[in-house]
């Protein structure tokens, strides 16, 4: 079972900061998820959300932002944020971070509320430049970004995001085909989307299926019975110890 720090160990520590990064690495799990944005000039941030403000003070959009300007954005938390390591990362800090250890790197782009020109070609630049494209996995709810980087890349893995809204739009059958017509390895729904039905479909099709974002144990121990192959979780420590109990 592939488990993944989901924004970092961000149950315990705040979201997509190095200082949660780093508390993720000496942990028991496969790799750790982010999300990645692109500020006014250019340079790629690991937040999640496409404005400041619930996090971190400041209002305002990222795509508006420079990064010199957002670096200066504090957590909205007081306890930590004279923290070091508790401001807006880059995704070079990162990947650098990553580098040494032998983590996978889900990279989620951002790009659908917001859309971020090139955004694909930066991130794929930014990994090759450190040579991970074999340990990097990135994954997206937009499926033209998907479908851009398999052409960038064909070597980096890369996995569709599904959601209830999704399935607002498409049935399971039209999802299984966006997902071969972007080349990619992996699906990943949401908790809510995914049974018993899904994860065999997916499987004939030599989909690997990584559910997010299991907090709960009881959803855990379902998605086990599921034969999953693996989740993203906020409490990686907790789900670890389901799984090896089971
Ligand atoms: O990658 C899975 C999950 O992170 C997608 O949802 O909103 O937490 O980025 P969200
Ligand atoms: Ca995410």
């Amino acid at each position: 079972m592939n488990i993944y720090a989901h924004r970092g160990n961000s149950g315990f520590y705040p979201e997509n900061t190095m200082y949660a990064f780093k508390k993720s690495i000496d942990l028991d799990i496969c790799g750790i998820e982010l999300d990645v944005q692109k500020t006014k000039d250019g340079i790629l941030v690991v937040h999640h959300d496409e404005t400041l403000g619930r996090v971190f003070d400041g209002k305002g959009s990222i795509k508006k932002i420079t990064f010199d300007e957002l670096r200066k954005a504090d957590l909205n938390d007081e306890k930590l944020r004279d923290k070091s390591d508790c401001k807006i990362p880059t995704l070079e800090e990162v990947l650098k971070l990553i580098e040494p250890t032998n983590l996978t790197l889900n990279i989620e782009i951002k790009n659908n509320k917001v859309k971020y020109k090139g955004i694909e070609e930066d991130v794929v630049n930014l990994v090759k430049e450190h040579n991970m494209e074999d340990r990097v996995l990135i994954s997206s709810f937009n499926s033209k970004s998907l479908k851009r980087i398999s052409k960038l890349d064909e070597n980096i893995k890369t996995a569709y995001l599904v959601g209830p809204l999704t399935f607002k739009f498409r049935n399971l059958k039209k999802v299984l085909k966006i997902c071969k017509e972007c080349k990619c390895t992996y699906i990943h729904p949401s908790y809510d989307v995914v049974n018993k039905e899904f994860v065999k479909e997916a499987h004939k099709k030599g989909l690997l299926v990584q559910v997010y974002t299991v907090n709960s144990i009881t959803i855990m121990k379902k998605l086990l019975k599921l034969k999953v192959d693996g989740v993203f979780t906020n409490y990686p420590k907790i789900i670890n110890t389901i799984v090896n109990d089971q």
